[in-house]
């Protein structure tokens, strides 16, 4: 670890003992242990794309300081004696989330978070902090917001495709109740995962300091299986395929992949202009200029993004998002996925070939 950063982590450390942190932290070798934990992990990467965007422009503008930067997050929650909910100040750059960030007297007593459908959710204890910054920054409302009165099938300068952010496991857990997927009029979507008490909340699962999940306690129920992505309680074909012996994570990567293929068939024949998906480059959707299938990286710039949607292949692609989004999706709510792409597919089916009789939806 760099020392510059090990001793600006000590030197919040020093303030915090003075402020909210447990007992236990008083022993230095315990810190120690804890800050090597926090350093090794996401959250302490001084040098991720997370903390260093902004180097540019010197400071974490006020729309993204509150996840990406440590005093946007202390100004958000209020733990400055500010107004909570709001960050008034852009804030500090290569300022990761450290001990500050969730050891404040403001974080400890944080139990409730609004999602960006407006919806609040309670009693959320120590998983409090986690939901404020993996909840995304968009929702299934504002989808439907941005399409308006347009047809579904009309192409419309005045779309473009929404991005619901990274790492948006605590929108996905909170299913139906945070509207963090587009849901489609008409059917009604899973709530909160509640998986067993033992598995149902964020630090039940991921060591809050690392940020792992220590999978041996899963295998003491899911037994037999190698890998955690093995896992599956259900015994349906949902994806089509014929094949129900891997585990639920196959079936949601087969829908994922139908749902893909289909949002490329929509594209070249509705919108008459090929579509492809660029892993990692905002804004993920782009034109494919030469029409075969792969988006390469001179088709993959800003200028190329995609420029033809249609409300019905706004919402599908939107949804496709939020599941590329979620790698863990299939542990954090794995109902939820499988209905969401199942809708977006049947959606899309309406105007271009796919397989529908086969799918099921949970
Ligand atoms: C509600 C919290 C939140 C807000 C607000 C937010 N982000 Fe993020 N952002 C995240 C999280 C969480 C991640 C990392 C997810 C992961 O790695 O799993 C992330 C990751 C990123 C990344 C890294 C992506 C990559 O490929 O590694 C960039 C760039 C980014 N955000 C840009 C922005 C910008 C620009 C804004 C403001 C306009 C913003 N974010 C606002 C939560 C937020
Ligand atoms: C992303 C949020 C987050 C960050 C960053 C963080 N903690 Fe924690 N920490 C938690 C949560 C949540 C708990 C409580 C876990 C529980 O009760 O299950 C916790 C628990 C603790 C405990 C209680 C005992 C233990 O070992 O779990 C200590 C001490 C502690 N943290 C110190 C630190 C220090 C020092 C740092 C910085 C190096 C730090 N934390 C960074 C979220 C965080
Ligand atoms: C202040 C915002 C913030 C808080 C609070 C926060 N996170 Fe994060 N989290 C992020 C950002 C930003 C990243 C991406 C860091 C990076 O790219 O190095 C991230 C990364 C992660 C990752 C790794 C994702 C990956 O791409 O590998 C996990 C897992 C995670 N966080 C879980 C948690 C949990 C569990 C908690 C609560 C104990 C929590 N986070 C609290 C902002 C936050
Ligand atoms: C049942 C246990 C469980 C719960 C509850 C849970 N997670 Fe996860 N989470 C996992 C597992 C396991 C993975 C990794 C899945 C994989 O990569 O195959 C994961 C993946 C993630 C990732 C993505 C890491 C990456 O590689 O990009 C983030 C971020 C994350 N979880 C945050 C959270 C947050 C925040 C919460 C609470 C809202 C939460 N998780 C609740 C088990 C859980
Ligand atoms: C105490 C027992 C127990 C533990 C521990 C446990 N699970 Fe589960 N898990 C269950 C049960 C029971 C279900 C079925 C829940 C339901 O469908 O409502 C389930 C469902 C799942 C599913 C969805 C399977 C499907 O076919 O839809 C996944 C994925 C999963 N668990 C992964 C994990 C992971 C990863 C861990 C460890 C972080 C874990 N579980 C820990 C009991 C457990």
């Amino acid at each position: 670890m760099p020392l510059s950063a090990l001793s600006r982590t000590l030197g919040t450390v020093a303030t915090l003992v003075a402020l909210s942190l447990p007992v236990a932290a008083q022993d230095m070798s315990e810190l120690g242990r804890l800050t090597e934990e926090w350093l090794s992990s996401p959250h302490g990467d001084y040098t991720s794309l997370s903390f260093t965007y902004w180097n540019k422009d010197g400071e974490v503008p006020v729309a993204c300081a509150a996840c990406h930067s440590q005093p946007g997050f202390i100004d958000f929650i209020g733990a400055d004696g500010s107004t909570a909910g709001v960050v008034d100040h852009a804030a500090a750059i290569n300022a990761p989330i450290g001990c500050a960030s969730c050891h404040t007297s403001a974080a400890h007593a944080l139990d409730s978070v609004s999602f960006p459908s407006g919806v609040v959710v309670g009693g959320l204890g120590t998983s409090a902090v986690c939901t404020v910054c993996h909840q995304g920054r968009q929702s299934g409302i504002s989808v439907a917001a941005a399409i308006g009165g347009i047809e579904e099938d009309t192409v419309s300068a005045d779309l473009a495709f929404l991005n619901v952010h990274y790492g948006v496991a605590a929108a996905v857990m909170h299913g139906a109740e945070v509207e963090g997927g587009f849901h489609y009029p008409g059917k009604t979507y899973a709530g909160r995962f509640n998986h067993v008490p033992s598995a149902n909340t964020c630090v039940a699962c991921h060591q809050p300091h690392t940020t792992e999940v220590a999978t041996d306690g899963c295998m003491s129920c899911h037994r037999g299986v190698e890998s955690i992505r093995d896992i599956r309680t259900r015994h349906q074909d949902f994806d089509g395929d014929g094949n129900n012996a891997g585990g639920i994570h196959t079936e949601i990567t087969g829908l994922h992949r139908q749902l893909y293929a289909a949002i490329q068939a929509y594209g070249a024949t509705v919108g008459k202009a090929p579509i492809g998906y660029a892993y990692g480059t905002f804004p993920y959707f782009f034109n494919d200029t030469d029409g075969d299938g792969q988006i390469s990286p001179d088709e993959a710039v800003f200028p190329n993004r995609y420029q033809s949607w249609t409300p019905r292949l706004l919402k599908a692609a939107y949804n496709y998002q939020v599941v590329q989004k979620d790698p863990g999706g299939y542990v954090h709510n794995p109902t939820y996925m499988l209905q969401l792409l199942h809708d977006s597919l049947e959606s899309l089916s309406l105007q271009v070939d796919v397989g529908m009789s086969t799918l099921r939806r949970p």
